[in-house]
């Protein structure tokens, strides 16, 4: 059984009072327990929300790090530093690092074995662009960025990664992916995990994201392969991402 997990993803959203009201209206409401649920904030708010979380079953995420422990890289984090903090999850590859920071398959990889290593989760994102998809490309697409992002990860770390599915042409723009294209391609992704890493691919939990809001979720999460939802928009607000939580 992969149980449910519910991220949200701030993206640059929330100073750190604005954090924090979000986490206590979030605490403030009766959550699933048997749902994982993860905020992954921007890195100036992480120290406080982990306090703020301290005595709840909320999990704390990053959004991005280096794959680097130190050295001159201006501007970067390392894992190191997540750790220290406390931090749980790091979203890996998300489309919009791929696309404004020129993050690559090389580099997604680099970074997923360093969250390895240091125990920090990985959320890996993929997922194919509107004309990738209209030119029928979309399967291979994905399948290159996951063999690119679990190149020589061993069998024995791969059930800690959560993989995230998140069609380029469905994020913040209001348009879902039909529950059952995400689940096709959800299926899919398993498949290509399953070739590489045989049964163990069935413990790995493959999120949909891209405008998932309370109005959908319910669908979406019916769906056998989806196993819980990476969410932007809809996170920023302590009702709605109860609602996505409590599906
Ligand atoms: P939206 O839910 O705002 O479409 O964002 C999806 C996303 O990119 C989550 O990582």
């Amino acid at each position: 059984m992969r149980t449910p997990i519910i991220a949200g993803n701030w993206k640059m959203n929330k100073n750190i009072k604005e954090s924090l009201e979000l986490v206590n209206g979030i605490k403030e409401n009766n959550l699933a327990k048997d749902v994982e649920k993860v905020i992954c904030v921007p890195f100036t708010d992480l120290k406080d929300v982990k306090a703020a979380i301290k005595d709840t079953d909320i999990k704390l995420g990053a959004q991005n790090m280096h794959f680097e422990e130190s050295g001159a890289y201006t501007g970067e984090i390392s894992p190191l530093m997540l750790k220290e903090i406390g931090v749980d999850y790091v979203i890996i590859g998300h489309s919009e690092r791929r696309q404004y920071f020129n993050e690559t398959d090389e580099t997604v990889n680099k970074k997923m074995k360093t969250a390895i290593k240091h125990s920090i989760k990985p959320i890996l994102c993929v997922g194919e662009t509107l004309e990738q998809r209209e030119s029928n490309k979309e399967k291979e697409i994905v399948k290159t960025q996951i063999e690119g992002a679990f190149k020589d990860i061993k069998v024995e770390d791969v059930e800690n990664v959560v993989v995230a599915y998140e069609p380029i042409w469905a994020i913040g723009t209001g348009k879902t992916a039909s529950s059952n294209d995400a689940e096709d391609m959800i299926s899919f992704i398993r498949e290509t995990l399953n070739s590489l890493y045989g049964d163990v691919s069935e413990n790995i939990r493959i999120q949909y994201g891209g405008s998932v809001k309370p109005a959908n979720v319910k669908e979406l999460m019916a769906k056998k392969e989806i196993d819980g939802a990476l969410v932007g928009g809809a996170s920023l607000k302590a009702g709605d991402f109860t609602k996505l939580v409590n599906f």
